[in-house]
């Protein structure tokens, strides 16, 4: 067990990488919050449910990570309810696919309300516990390989993610003396809800996976496994890096 008794909160865990994360952190001995956007009685059924199954404590957590108020009533519910927090995976994101030129103030800023700044509010308000506990700790964004490659369509998903590139590399310099280290993983195509159209369409599919050199869609199991040794002292001296988890995908090999 690499994470015996470290508190996780992990965003956007009720379905896809979040869950996966969730349910290899409580393998590993965690006690894990499974936070779910409210709104959405199947997300909470699915985060119930899944806490229900683990083996060690763990708790479900409602917040809308783009709502400060929501986030940090959520932090003082981990903290009261499982002790303290040394682990947070920043992973709650969404996606809407629309031409640049015709992209809403409204989509933008849902998209950026979510990822970038859901993940601003809900690490500083973590971090600033464990800062208080003066022992360390673990942030953990889950980015994408579009913090660093285009992907047309998906303008403001590409500017959050590529925006949590860079708060990732300033907050590790902030955060380094409090022994605090703070990484991206960043995800390739995965097969989850966030994939279903394209999982559903076997051109599309096909043309997807064409494009990943290990000729398939990764699963949250790939990510979890990255993000386990990142939460785990094994990763004690890693700070600042990102973790690319796409199969070789942003390689981009020219195959002709
Ligand atoms: C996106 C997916 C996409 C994948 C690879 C992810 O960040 O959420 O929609 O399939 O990147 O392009």
């Amino acid at each position: 067990m690499r994470l015996k008794n470290k508190v996780a909160l992990i965003t956007g865990a009720s379905s896809g990488i979040g869950a996966g994360i969730a349910e290899r952190f409580s393998n590993e001995g965690a006690l894990v919050a499974v936070n779910y956007r409210p709104d959405s009685p199947r997300d909470r059924d699915a985060a119930e449910l899944a806490v229900k199954s683990y083996k060690a404590s763990a708790i479900a957590v409602e917040a809308d990570v783009s709502k400060r108020d929501q986030v940090e009533a959520m932090i003082a519910r981990v903290v009261k309810e499982l002790g303290r927090i040394d682990i947070c995976i920043n992973n709650a994101g969404i996606e809407i696919k629309h031409d640049f030129l015709e992209t809403t103030d409204a989509e933008w800023n849902r998209v950026l309300g979510v990822n970038l700044y859901g993940s601003f509010v809900v690490s500083q308000a973590a971090a600033r516990e464990m800062v208080k506990q003066g022992d360390g700790g673990r942030l953990i964004y889950i980015s994408s390989v579009h913090e660093d490659i285009p992907f047309p369509g998906f303008t403001s998903y590409c500017a959050s993610k590529g925006a949590i590139r860079m708060m990732m590399r300033n907050v590790a310099m902030e955060l380094a003396t409090h022994r605090i280290t703070v990484n991206n993983i960043a995800p390739g195509a995965i097969a989850t809800p966030i994939n279903k159209s394209v999982l559903e369409n076997p051109t599309a599919f096909r043309n997807a996976v064409s494009e990943i050199p290990l000729g398939r869609f990764g699963t949250p199991d790939d990510v979890a496994s990255v993000a386990v040794f990142l939460a785990s002292d094994d990763a004690a001296y890693v700070t600042a890096s990102t973790y690319y988890v796409d199969g070789g995908m942003t390689q981009q090999v020219t195959l002709y």
